[in-house]
């Protein structure tokens, strides 16, 4: 949900704030824009409907000289995506120009105060009025920008990063962050003094240095060209940096030869997968170690329940993480919308823990129900992939995924990672309260580390997935149908398809058919189903034959060597046989693969489909 990029230091700042824009991408698609100040002392804004790519275009023969800069990539939320509603936004006076994620809820009162004062606006924005304040502020207590930047948000209410460029002091860059992400780079320049770099994650960052800071809320930093940084907090209370060093390589956020990197994420699912159970998961003692769950065991131990709140795929997840968990340990779990739980004033006790999914580790809401959940006292647990995200250091402890950046909108190897990671969860809790037989136990921990392997045999055997896609690229609707822990990879698979294809699908548990959605069934209607030979099937066959004898067209997920089902299906794909409670980290990838080839099929931008960003940083 938009992507901040700056600079600050001895180099050209176009190149570098482009390049990271690009990186960010995925945050934002509808318009882009930079601010420079050049040598002159010259404040320039240069904005562009569309890709990054569009904004280099209009810079074309422009000046975008200059070793200081912010620029922005948009996910529009006030105001439809054009050039005046992109940033930065420049303030009245054009001394100053600003970058902002995030959204400032009361911005419609401000703007109204800010008017009735003189201030006029060009946009329809919640931005602008936050640049207008910060002047309008400078102006009528006559301080600096830093000054003008506290006093201005003691007054927001809502969720801001920002980064301000003042063309009155073309040497310093402040920013700020409250609820968005915000982090800061600290290089060296050729000379040996320090530079800085702004990213919403590190993704535009990690080229340069590996050395960062994770702004928290509520701080506000200043750089400037003598290597200075400080930071404090709203109230001027002056905070010592925590400067972390960043586990990321370049190669993550590249394509590595994949046309997408949608593709390439379902490609590195085995690998990531290795990564992520690896240290974890031990076959020779037969054990698994969560240093989360064995370091707060009693709090798993003495639990009522357990609530799972989450988002979009990683609610999916949360559901067979429910299933899993139920069932090795005896807890209860409920699993809900972050959106919805944040809202509805829900009974939370201190014996509750409260895990939070996301890949992101930024998403409003799930950062939200986290927040309710802690003043109700319960206990935090987070399950993130972005190292230092918001999520990640608002929960007590957790387990991040280790699957490596996922850079494609929809989400992939983030999804079958948190199963798995899940999944880990689940067996370290039942081992500490010893609620699954000591066999049963030792089988799954077995079972759980073949399942990259057969994974890979999922990818290669599944191969052709590409050419049989193409005969649903004028569909216009799907049906998916699981039953167990396979519903929610219906549920998965009908997501993927519809966020990446805009083809309109549903996911159901295969027996609800009966009570209603059977009635869309006809020769026109492709109905997946996740058929493996396990427990269900006899029930799952039967719901095949209903759907088949109202002419429905069958796409079947199999068991390796199953004829049966697959004489039955139109299509069939196959995985290798594995314990009900894993089959959806191999039934998912023929879901995926399927809804990335009929997004192909029918021109999509895979990774960067429509309306969508991949962190929803906003409710
Ligand atoms: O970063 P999070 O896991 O919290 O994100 C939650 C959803 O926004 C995300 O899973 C979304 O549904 C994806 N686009 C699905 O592919």
């Amino acid at each position: 949900m938009c992507g901040i990029v700056g600079y600050i230091g001895d180099q050209e700042a176009y190149p570098i704030l482009i390049k990271g824009l690009h990186r960010l991408e995925y945050r934002g698609y509808d318009s882009a824009g930079i601010s420079l100040i050049n040598a002159q002392g010259t404040l320039s804004v240069y904005k562009a409907k569309g890709k990054v790519s569009a904004l280099e275009k209009s810079v074309e023969g422009k000046d975008v000289s200059g070793t200081i800069g912010i620029a922005h990539t948009r996910w529009a939320t006030h105001g439809e995506p054009n050039a005046t509603n992109a940033h930065p936004h420049f303030s009245q006076s054009k001394n100053l120009s600003l970058v902002h994620n995030g959204i400032i809820e009361n911005y419609k009162a401000l703007r109204t105060e800010l008017e009735k004062n003189g201030m006029t606006f060009c946009s329809e924005t919640d931005t602008e009025v936050l640049v207008q304040l910060v002047e309008y502020m400078m102006n009528t207590h006559r301080c600096d920008l830093y000054t003008a930047v506290q006093l201005a948000l003691k007054n927001v209410i809502g969720a801001y990063a920002i980064a301000i460029l003042e063309k009155s002091h073309p040497d310093q860059l402040v920013c700020a962050r409250k609820g968005s992400p915000l982090i800061i780079g600290v290089g060296t320049t050729s000379s040996g003094r320090k530079e800085f770099y702004l990213g919403s994650d590190a993704t535009p960052i990690i080229e340069y240095t590996n050395q960062v800071i994770y702004l928290n809320d509520e701080e506000i930093a200043i750089m400037d060209r003598t290597g200075r940084l400080d930071i404090t907090n709203l109230s001027n209370v002056k905070q010592t940096p925590q400067l972390v060093t960043l586990q990321m390589n370049l190669d993550q956020l590249e394509k590595g030869g994949y046309p997408h990197f949608m593709l390439k994420e379902i490609w590195e699912q085995p690998n990531a997968l290795r990564t992520c159970i690896r240290g974890r998961l031990n076959v020779v003692d037969k054990d698994v170690l969560l240093s989360g769950i064995i370091d707060h065991k009693d709090k798993f131990i003495n639990c009522r329940r357990i609530i799972i709140c989450a988002c979009g795929t990683s609610w999916h997840s949360a559901l067979i993480g429910k299933y899993f968990i139920e069932e090795a340990c005896q807890i209860p779990v409920e699993v809900e919308y972050a959106s919805e739980f944040r809202y509805r004033n829900p009974v939370i006790r201190p014996d509750d823990v409260v895990i939070a999914v996301s890949q992101s580790g930024e998403t409003a809401d799930t950062l939200a129900a986290i927040q309710l959940a802690k003043e109700h006292g319960a206990f935090l647990y987070g399950i993130c992939n972005v190292i230092g995200s918001s999520i990640a250091r608002a929960t007590h402890t957790g387990t991040y995924l280790h699957v490596g950046p996922e850079i494609g909108v929809a989400s992939t190897k983030a999804f079958t990672g948190q199963v798995i990671t899940l999944c880990l969860l689940g067996l370290a809790i039942a081992k500490e309260k010893k609620s699954i037989p000591e066999d049963l136990f030792h089988l799954l921990v077995d079972e759980l580390q073949k399942i990259p392997d057969k994974m890979q045999w999922t990818l290669e055997n599944n191969k052709d997935i590409d050419k049989f896609a193409q005969m649903f690229t004028y569909c216009k609707n799907f049906i998916y149908l699981g039953r167990g822990y396979n519903y929610p990879v219906a549920l998965e698979g009908a997501l993927k398809l519809k966020e990446i294809s805009y083809i309109h699908a549903e996911g159901y548990p295969a027996a609800e058919m009966k009570h209603g959605p059977i009635a869309l069934i006809d020769e026109e209607m492709p109905v997946v189903v996740i058929a493996p030979k396990r427990g269900m099937y006899e029930k799952v066959v039967s719901n095949i034959q209903e759907i088949k004898s109202r002419k429905g067209k069958i796409i079947s997920v199999v068991t390796e060597g199953d004829e049966v089902v697959k004489n039955m299906s139109d299509y069939s794909f196959v995985i290798p046989d594995t314990r009900d409670c894993f089959v959806p980290l191999l039934a998912v990838i023929p879901l995926q693969l399927l809804s990335y080839y009929v997004a192909i099929s029918k021109g999509r931008n895979v990774d960067q489909p429509r309306n969508l960003a991949k962190s929803v940083t906003v409710e």
